[in-house]
């Protein structure tokens, strides 16, 4: 078939859809053959597969609201952030406080996939073997949530021939790794380098693989194995237990979590309290915002979210007055911060920043930042 003007692309009903998202011409779409020459013979027309075709069912209604969570602002705010930039969570509190339930919320608050996502995502899908009639397309965002005991092949990519793992098909979407601490040592320590790089390179006898892996950590966990570590409630465990146990996360995989949120207990006021929490309509409004502001910002990078800024980019996307940079090297100084630390925060003050619609990062939105790394100080370091 050439590419001239006439040129008409055929294809079968069900890849209509994949179809109308690759190409920029019309394409027509029959169920047999006979409709084929039905068509040749002018007889009987074929279904155009327009690019509004394209347009994504989203199964919205399925997925549960966040105004079905009572109190716990400040993680809701935090998952906002993580949201409209892609970045990484840790959220941390004792049994029962809701940290399953709200990260189950994330999806209900991310933008619809764009076309340039669909396709590198169902590309993902394509190579691990998950396509099907049915499901032809990953039009959906990813909402990825590996059980704790799965192997170090399955999240992070392995096999003979490598295959894209957990990492991966989060691609664009959230990975949830709930119970963090109870994922296999190996498996967390594989993390560190796709979530730095954003890709996975997985090496093997018959082959070297490179996958994407550009996803939204979000990670839950209790502070110790009794869960009540740092809670009104008393906690059973000894020093020693307790440091076992936080320390299954290291130091430099802590590090490459944005934004680390105490999940506390609700109490009964907050339950009994039907007066409304933010639902997910209006949230997920702001982060479509803030996701505006990023792709007009980066429209001639290759990129398009703050979390994916390179050290150059946030020198010059994350410029800070006076007032600002003395109050992050204070906290530079004084925490010992490392200069990945620094780069993590600038860029979720830049998220913060979009949020609230400002053209440049306010103290405020650096404060905000700065805040959610204060958590370490108290579980890890004391
Ligand atoms: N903030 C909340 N608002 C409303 N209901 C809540 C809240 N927190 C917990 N619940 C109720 O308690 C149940 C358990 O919450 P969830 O499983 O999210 O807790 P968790 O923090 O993940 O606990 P664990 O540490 O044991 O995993 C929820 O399904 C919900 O019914
Ligand atoms: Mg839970």
């Amino acid at each position: 078939m050439g590419n001239g003007p006439d040129t008409r692309l055929i294809v079968p009903m069900e890849n209509s859809r994949e179809a109308a998202l690759v190409s920029e011409t019309h394409a027509l779409a029959a169920n047999n053959l006979q409709e084929v020459i039905y068509w040749l013979e002018e007889i009987e027309p074929l279904e155009t597969v327009m690019d509004s075709q394209a347009e994504l069912p989203e199964g919205r209604d399925q997925i549960p609201d966040f105004a079905d969570v009572k109190g716990q602002e400040s993680a809701k705010r935090a998952l906002r952030v993580a949201a409209a930039g892609l970045h990484n969570v840790l959220l941390i509190g004792p049994p029962g406080g809701g940290k399953t339930m709200l990260a189950r919320r994330m999806p209900s608050i991310m933008p619809a996939m764009s076309r340039d996502e669909v396709l590198e995502t169902t590309r993902i899908y394509s190579v691990a073997g998950l396509l099907n009639a049915e499901h032809p397309l990953i039009d959906v965002r990813p909402f990825r949530a590996p059980h704790k005991n799965a192997s170090s092949a399955s999240i992070i990519g392995g096999g003979r021939v490598p295959r894209p793992g957990e990492i991966s098909l989060a691609q664009n979407g959230v990975l949830f790794l709930d119970e963090f601490t109870e994922f296999n040592r190996d498996v967390l320590e594989a993390l560190r380098q796709p979530l730095e790089d954003k890709l996975v390179t997985i090496a093997r006898a018959q082959a070297t693989c490179t996958y994407p892996a550009n996803f939204s950590l979000i990670a839950s966990c209790n502070p110790c194995p009794c869960g009540f570590f740092g809670s009104d409630l008393e906690c059973t465990c000894t020093p020693p237990q307790i440091q076992k146990y936080l320390g299954r996360i290291s130091g430099p995989l802590l590090d490459r979590m944005d934004l680390h949120v105490e999940i506390p207990r609700v109490n009964f006021e907050q339950l009994r309290d039907d007066s409304g929490s933010e639902g997910s309509a209006s949230m997920r409004e702001n982060v479509l915002q803030a996701r505006e502001i990023q792709l007009k910002r980066f429209s001639r990078h290759k990129f398009k979210l703050n979390s994916q800024m390179r050290p150059a980019d946030v020198k010059r996307f994350c410029r800070l007055d006076e007032t600002s940079e003395a109050l992050l090297k204070n906290a530079f100084d004084r925490l010992k911060m490392s200069a990945r630390a620094y780069d993590r925060i600038l860029k979720v003050a830049r998220t913060i920043a979009d949020l609230d619609n400002a053209a440049d990062i306010k103290i405020q939105h650096l404060a905000e930042a700065m805040q959610y790394r204060s958590l370490d100080r108290k579980y890890w370091r004391n």
